[in-house]
């Protein structure tokens, strides 16, 4: 298991699972238009080695392919959920490794040395994207790590919005009351393994760190960084120290975001940069919004958590996807009894409020990793008139003024077990074996 995330791109690279590009890019959206075009055709990660304007390399595309989540959490596609139910399921810290080598050194940079790249053609500017702030909650002492993308406004300050549902939100708004700044490091260049905690909401009790080193099985040796000493993996490839000052709320935006509309300019919080500090060759983490990659590393935690929901109540859960679109999510399951697919969808949306929509159940034949298995399903299973189900009225996040996002709709289309022989699939001897290559 590859610790940071250099030798974990050695690795995709010695599986030739890593695209290079070679030519100079644009940072100001060619870089965004290569990396969406890469995750439409062949959707792998992608290292582009000369952007113009600074000396770093950008990688994205890092963790947008569910495959390679999948080999990284040591399981097949098939039981990402289950594995990272399991995951989330324990408790208490795990120790972090043997500090080793010495820590790798980080030299201090200005802000617009590193690669500063705009996405989408309204953005406000260049914004930090693959930004994961660390901050300790001051009651308990828990590590909190959280995306939040961040506008580059000049050397010395940053702007991002902390939704008031994360734990980011909380801890901040803690010492806000006291009128005293959250001390935090944006951390950029992560041990895959941790850039996957970091998208998932798991309470204050338990830190990201503890999450990461059960998927690796082995704590991620750490440094500290910034005068309060905070926690930051050695691998770690850009660090930038500062504080989110209180009761100061400046304009940020407009944004291109996650569903690909743009948010608004918008009164929002201001990290004050002491230090930036990079490693030597580092490597900058892009992440273009709302694209496979974001939409990866939310769906995990999303489908680990509605399993454990599911599975409550409905034992014969086989698998659940919210990827790749996070308003929807697919149950697979083994319909013991009609209605059974109803309460496996209200435990799903139980289990996730602020993004499923719509939630279909389907029976274990078909392959939910494949929209077109799934869509399969839904056109020969599901009768629209009497199994789907509306529920009016719900509201999701809390950011949808026209209510736009308001509702759910539940689709059964798992096979009537009265009749399940006619829905017996056709299948063709020799399918799974047939190598392409031997024929064309
Ligand atoms: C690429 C990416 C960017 C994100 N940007 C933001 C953001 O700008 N603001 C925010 O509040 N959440 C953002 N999120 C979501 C949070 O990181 C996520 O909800 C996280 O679980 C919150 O953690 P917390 O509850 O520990 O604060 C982003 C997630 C990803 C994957």
């Amino acid at each position: 298991m590859a610790d940071g995330l250099r030798s974990f791109i050695e690795t995709l690279d010695a599986g030739g699972r890593l695209l290079r590009v070679t030519r100079e890019v644009d940072p100001k959206f060619e870089l965004s238009a290569v990396v969406q075009a890469i995750q439409r055709e062949r959707n792998l990660p992608v290292l582009f080695e000369r952007v113009r304007g600074t000396r770093f390399r950008v990688v994205s595309n890092v963790l947008g392919n569910y495959a390679i989540i999948a080999d990284l959490m040591g399981v097949p596609q098939a039981e990402v959920a289950r594995r990272w139910a399991a995951l989330t399921a324990g408790t208490g810290s795990v120790p972090t490794a043997p500090g080793g080598d010495a820590a790798p050194a980080l030299e201090e940079v200005r802000l617009f040395e590193i690669p500063s790249l705009t996405y989408a053609e309204k953005d406000a500017g260049p914004y930090l994207t693959a930004s994961v702030i660390v901050a300790r909650d001051p009651d308990t002492g828990t590590a909190n790590l959280s995306y939040h993308r961040m506008q580059m406004v000049s050397d010395g300050e940053l702007r991002c919005r902390l939704s008031p549902s994360g734990d980011l939100f909380r801890i901040q708004q803690k010492l806000e009351k006291r009128g005293e700044p959250l001390a935090c490091a944006v951390l950029l260049g992560l041990p895959p393994a941790l850039a996957m905690a970091a998208g998932a909401t798991i309470g204050p009790e338990t830190s990201e760190y503890d999450l990461a080193a059960r998927i690796t099985g082995q704590g991620i040796a750490l440094r500290e960084v910034g005068p309060t000493k905070l926690p930051a993996p050695r691998s770690t490839e850009f660090v930038i120290e500062g504080e989110l000052l209180p009761g100061v709320r400046r304009p940020e935006g407009p944004f291109g975001e996650w569903m690909d509309y743009y948010t608004p300019v918008m009164d929002n919080h201001v990290f004050a940069i002491r230090r930036v500090l990079a490693r030597k060759d580092a490597i900058f983490h892009a992440i273009v919004a709302g694209s496979t990659e974001e939409i990866a590393i939310t769906a995990v935690p999303i489908a680990g958590s509605i399993f454990t929901a599911v599975r409550t109540w409905v034992s014969s859960v086989i698998d659940v996807v919210s990827y790749p679109a996070l308003q929807f999510c697919v149950i697979r399951m083994k319909k013991q009894f009609e209605g059974q697919p109803r309460r496996a969808i209200l435990a799903a949306f139980g289990a996730e409020m602020n993004r499923t929509l719509f939630c279909v159940a389907v029976d274990e034949d078909v392959n939910i990793h494949d929209w077109r298995d799934v869509l399969w399903a839904m056109g020969t299973r599901c009768r629209p008139d009497t199994n789907t189900f509306t529920i009016p009225g719900v509201p999701s996040f809390a950011r949808d003024p026209h209510k736009v996002h308001w509702g759910r709709l539940g689709i059964d289309a798992t096979r009537p077990l009265e009749h399940a022989a006619d829905f017996e699939r056709k299948r063709t001897p020799g399918i799974e074996t047939v190598k392409l290559e031997d024929y064309l």
